[in-house]
């Protein structure tokens, strides 16, 4: 029998027996249907999804709004999971979290900027044509994970069209070079006398993490562009992070940040029911970035998930887990894929309501006891893999995926259950800080509250990276390790200062404070929006915290000779150190060494003053 990889077996018929809110009772696919099997309401094309099932009927959650329905109306189980649709196209779309093409349906079914209900598009353009590059020949034996051929889905991303996970078998047709629909079949594959056709779709369930040939540890840094993050706080190719902050705290501009700048090839940005309008908004600006690597518009490297809280729960419970879905299909290409999520919370609450209408017993403020698992089994899917496929060198690929996941805990309190429950699950923190935020210190990241469990994993990529070369040069991790010494004795001294004040401090405390001063205007608060300042590369990171780190040493010098602190404080130079961020472009770093060489001659004033004025 021919049959395509994606086709649905024989249909079960049920109808609907009560209606409860989006929970319908469903009456006639009891025997045959299986948990989070989809199901559909025929008359209206209302998905929804199997959550519980009796003796004598299933719970049912629709995807969308019930009013209308009427009991008696015939159910159809579709007698699969809700599935993500895999094949080229993906990139640049924006989804709604069953795989709803928003931006198809904002442009065909305007309906005062509301979602009709019961809209059915494909998730992805049946007509469009792709030039497939056929990479495997007649006879080959291959098996899942085998590239079957490729297409250039965009001008930055190559789509490496993969043999789904589990499939086998000998090729007896592969198409020619040529221009084809996603649903063209382009190889048969024939196995124990059984003959299956191909296409480019794949559809793989999102509650299922899909399988790899191997993990491996995570050693390469993601670069992010943002200082306080890649110095302080960094993260892994494959690590997982939350950036927990109370509301305004900076969480969007950071995921988005990331989302323009770190060195991910593919970025899935899942934006969970925050306010309609911010995601709209959101939406518009991705739309008009230009990808700084490539010059391109980003969105060609950009997926988007978007759930705005009008949208119904178990839409947006999906949503994270169908964004993770299609990052995973993407690193087993070989990419390095980056997932945020913004924000987990909405997520959370999304469970919280299904469960409290389902009247289950809830655990801690209302969250479900399954909470954690359903974290855990989102945040596990991160990692570095190699990836199945094994015939040739081409085949023999690593790739990645990081999540970022953003928590609005309300009124910042990181003890909530979302928060708590999160920070068992990363490697990473950054905790937003609201006194930051309302300081304008952004990124509002707190350096004492926040941590990484990646620096030891990375710092020989940084090392190995040899930046500036210099032996004499302090590298990454002592870069590190001094900014934290400094912050940390200068929160040490909180307490005294307030006691005696600071200008009682002997003067050596005095200079922690003023460096630790200059770290945070000069190096850890950054200006998202300024063209210069949002994005600092790893050489400019180094030059840029080096020359502080310097002026540090010089300082101590100075004062062991008898300089008090504040003619150091009034060194003119300071204050270009304290503009690098946002006066030097990345491409421009030789400029750091001439304010450097400055540096050293306004030193060599200072003592020179300093000795004549001893003479005298
Ligand atoms: N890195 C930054 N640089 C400059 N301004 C920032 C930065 N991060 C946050 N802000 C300011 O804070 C506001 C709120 O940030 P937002 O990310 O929307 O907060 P949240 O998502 O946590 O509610 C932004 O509109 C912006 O004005
Ligand atoms: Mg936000």
């Amino acid at each position: 029998m021919m049959k395509t990889s994606n086709q649905i077996g024989h249909i079960s018929v049920g109808y609907i027996s009560a209606i409860n809110g989006s929970l319908i009772d469903v009456k006639g696919i009891e025997n045959h249907t299986r948990l989070h099997d989809l199901i559909k309401i025929s008359n209206h094309n209302i998905l929804g999804e199997v959550i519980q099932i009796y003796s004598e009927k299933v719970i049912v959650q629709c995807y969308e709004n019930t009013s209308n329905l009427s009991l008696g109306e015939k159910v159809i189980d579709l007698e699969h999971p809700l599935s993500m649709e895999l094949a080229p196209g993906l990139l640049g779309k924006i989804f709604d979290g069953i795989q709803r093409p928003l931006d198809d349906i904002y442009s065909q079914f305007k309906d005062n900027g509301f979602l009709k209900r019961g809209v059915e598009l494909p998730p992805l353009s049946r007509k469009k044509k792709w030039h497939f590059i056929p990479k495997k020949h007649l006879n080959e034996k291959i098996s899942g994970g085998d590239i079957i051929g490729i297409v250039q889905e965009t001008s930055s991303i190559k789509h490496y069209i993969l043999i789904p996970p589990k499939k086998f078998g000998t090729l007896t047709f592969i198409a020619e070079e040529g221009d084809y629909t996603i649903e063209d079949i382009i190889y048969k594959l024939k196995e124990n006398g059984q003959e299956n056709s191909f296409n480019m779709i794949q559809k793989w369930p999102v509650t299922k993490r899909r399988p790899f040939y191997k993990k491996e540890k995570a050693t390469e840094p993601l670069i992010t562009g943002i200082r306080v993050i890649d110095l302080l706080f960094p993260i892994a190719k494959g690590g997982t992070v939350a950036v927990p902050g109370g509301f305004g705290t900076g969480k969007t501009v950071i995921q988005q940040s990331l989302a323009k700048w770190c060195d991910a090839d593919v970025i899935v940005f899942v934006g969970c029911g925050e306010r309609g309008n911010e995601i709209a908004d959101s939406l518009k600006d991705f739309e008009k970035l230009i990808d700084p690597r490539s010059g391109r518009p980003l969105l060609e490297r950009v997926l988007i998930i978007a759930n705005t809280s009008n949208m119904p729960v178990s839409a947006r419970e999906a949503s994270i887990f169908s964004g993770i879905t299609i990052a995973e299909y993407y690193r087993d290409m070989g990419y390095d894929v980056a997932l945020m999520a913004d924000s987990t919370s909405r997520w959370a609450e999304s469970l919280r309501e299904i469960s409290g209408l389902l009247e289950e017993m809830p655990a801690e403020e209302g969250y479900p006891a399954y909470l954690p698992s359903k974290l855990s089994s989102f945040y596990e899917r991160a990692g570095v893999v190699q990836t199945l496929g094994t015939n040739n060198s081409e085949e023999n690929r690593e790739g990645s995926l990081t999540i970022i996941g953003s928590v609005s805990p309300p009124s910042g309190d990181f003890s909530e259950p979302v928060t708590a429950t999160t920070k068992r699950f990363v490697q990473a923190f950054w905790a937003l800080d609201a006194r930051l935020a309302y300081a304008k210190h952004y990124p509002a990241i707190n350096w004492l509250d926040s941590y990484s469990n990646y620096s030891e994993y990375i710092s020989n990529w940084w090392n190995k990276k040899g930046i500036s070369g210099d032996e004499l040069e302090l590298n990454w991790q002592e870069c590190r390790n001094q900014v934290n010494e400094i912050l940390s004795k200068e929160n040490n001294l909180k307490n005294v200062i307030q006691l005696i004040g600071e200008e009682n401090l002997p003067e050596d405390q005095q200079l922690e404070l003023f460096i630790a001063k200059i770290i945070k205007e000069g190096f850890l608060i950054q200006n998202a929006f300024d063209n210069v300042d949002n994005y600092t590369d790893v050489d400019k990171l180094m030059e840029q915290i080096r020359i502080i780190l310097l002026l540090y040493k010089e300082a101590k010098e100075l004062l062991n000779q008898g300089i008090i602190i504040e003619e150091i404080k009034e060194l003119k130079i300071i204050d270009d150190i304290l503009r690098i961020g946002s006066s030097i472009p990345n491409n421009e770093i030789s400029k750091i060494a001439k304010i450097t060489d400055k540096l050293f001659d306004e030193i060599k004033a200072l003592k020179h003053t300093h000795i004549s004025m001893g003479e005298k």
